[in-house]
């Protein structure tokens, strides 16, 4: 199928992590920069970019059931909408994907979607075209400068994973690790900055692991780049996600005491409190030295909220392993936690192991934790009510003069501030913390600014 001209609009739909917000957005000032507008909402697009996740079955089966409506859709208007897919599924899965599904006209891969332009015409053409090369490192060099920012941006920083969990399919989909430089990180944070930004989220499938020269020539780690980026005056907050228990040093763990900009939270995935799961699953951490690890880490910054991934049912996990993560769990007392059954992917070590857990043994225990972090979640906000804290303001409430935002502790705080007048997206206000729910918190606005 052809699709008859050169696309005038486009839309990008991101799943999975952060990273694919991140590249998602990428696109979208690459394609605006070749003279595509983004289609209005609620209108078709004429070129549709399925930006996938291929970590677990359920999100990446999405992509073709996607690709069946769009097509069904543009039938029925009597178009023919180009449709690219991208991101992780298209790394992973890109001859099936040419192979099963002939509406799409290209495929490119978390690596390569600079070149989606010259793609892009071929298609036009009537060709299809599909890259998945790698490394990373050459895409951002290519892609337009950065001009536009929510208050609260995504800076990939680092990308790729050598850590080669048995059950993940990153380090295939994402390629070897690699770390930006420095001087294009502080460039495009600045950027950011000035568009608008007021945190910054540094983002990396293993990104404490990010290492650098700065100016002078000394070697870095993450924890350098955080102190460099907290000069910027404009620049309010700091977070990075995700980390490897592996890769946190004692220069990261004092930055948290240190840097105040740093936000008092971390996301630290666990994935099991058995020794036994742990090493199957190639983690080289055991539930002990995360344990201490945290310890550390609290003992810097006392008020650090934690937050955590988990696996219930890798191949083998007996009732007594699972248990050792419900421990685990009550040891650590989660602010926020995710919380997976395991899910086979082709490829990877764990999808042939001997024992792969029943599906309802795995429903049973991701109950079990979830309601364990989910009591843990609860009573974490249910200890900050009374707080006085900052919010940076993200967007307008459902109701009038309703504004939501988010506290230090990543923790969404809504509130009233319609009498208070003169409050925008993007300000950092002071706000209580007044009562607790079990998703978000109600705030009352104490000062219109930062204390
Ligand atoms: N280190 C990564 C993790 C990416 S995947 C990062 O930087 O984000 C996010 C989470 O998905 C993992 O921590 C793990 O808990 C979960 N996950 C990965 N592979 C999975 C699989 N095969 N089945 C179920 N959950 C999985
Ligand atoms: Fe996957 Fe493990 Fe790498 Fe995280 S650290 S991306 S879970 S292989
Ligand atoms: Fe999914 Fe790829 Fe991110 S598999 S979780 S989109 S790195």
């Amino acid at each position: 199928m052809k699709p008859a001209t050169s696309p005038k609009t486009y839309r990008v739909k991101s799943f999975g992590c952060q990273m694919n917000v991140y590249d998602g957005e990428r696109m979208a000032e690459m394609l605006a920069e070749q003279g595509i507008a983004p289609a209005p909402e609620g209108e078709d697009a004429d070129l549709v970019v399925l930006n996938t996740c291929h970590i677990r079955e359920k999100a990446a089966e999405k992509v073709y059931s996607d690709i069946g409506r769009i097509s069904k859709a543009g039938r029925e208007a009597g178009k023919t909408p180009m449709i690219a897919v991208a991101g992780c599924v298209a790394q992973a899965e890109g001859e099936e994907i040419m192979a099963r599904a002939p509406a799409v006209s290209m495929v490119v891969g978390p690596q390569a979607y600079h070149r989606m332009p010259s793609m892009i015409e071929k298609a036009a053409r009537g060709e299809r075209a599909t890259d998945t090369d790698m490394p990373a490192d050459a895409k951002f060099a290519a892609l337009p400068q950065r001009r536009k920012s929510a208050p609260s941006a995504f800076l990939t920083i680092q990308e790729g994973c050598d850590k080669f969990c048995t059950y993940c399919v990153v380090p295939y989909t994402r390629g070897a690790e690699i770390s930006r430089p420095f001087s294009a990180l502080v460039d495009e944070a600045k950027k950011l900055v000035e568009a608008g930004a007021r945190e910054i989220t540094l983002l990396g499938q293993n990104v404490s692991a990010w290492t650098g020269e700065d100016d002078k020539g000394r070697t870095l780690g993450m924890a350098g780049l955080i102190r460099a980026l907290a000069e910027d005056p404009d620049l309010k907050r700091i977070r990075y996600t995700t980390s490897h228990p592996a890769d946190m040093d004692d220069d990261l763990i004092a930055t948290h005491g240190e840097v105040e900009k740093l936000m008092p939270y971390l996301h630290l995935p666990v994935q099991s409190g058995s020794d036994r799961v742990l090493k199957a699953m190639n983690r080289s951490h055991t539930a002990e030295s995360y344990l201490k690890l945290l310890d550390r880490f609290r003992a810097a910054r006392p008020d650090l909220a934690l937050s955590g991934d988990f696996i219930v049912g890798f191949p083998g996990e007996t009732e007594a392993e699972f248990e050792e993560t419900l421990s685990l769990v009550d040891a650590v007392g989660y602010a926020a936690a995710f919380s997976f059954k395991y899910s086979p992917r082709p490829g990877t070590p764990a999808a042939t192991m001997d024992a792969q857990v029943a599906p309802e043994v795995m429903d049973e225990r991701l109950q079990r934790l979830q309601a364990s972090l989910n009591r843990d979640q609860h009573a974490f906000n249910k200890a900050s009510e009374g707080k006085t804290c900052e919010v940076l303001v993200e967007r307008r409430g459902k109701l009038e003069g309703q504004w939501l935002g988010k506290s230090p502790w990543l923790q969404s705080v809504f509130f009233d501030g319609a009498d208070a007048g003169g409050i925008a997206i993007g300000d950092i206000v002071t706000a209580k913390l007044a009562q607790a729910g079990p998703n978000s918190i109600r705030g009352e606005l104490v000062a219109n600014a930062a204390a």
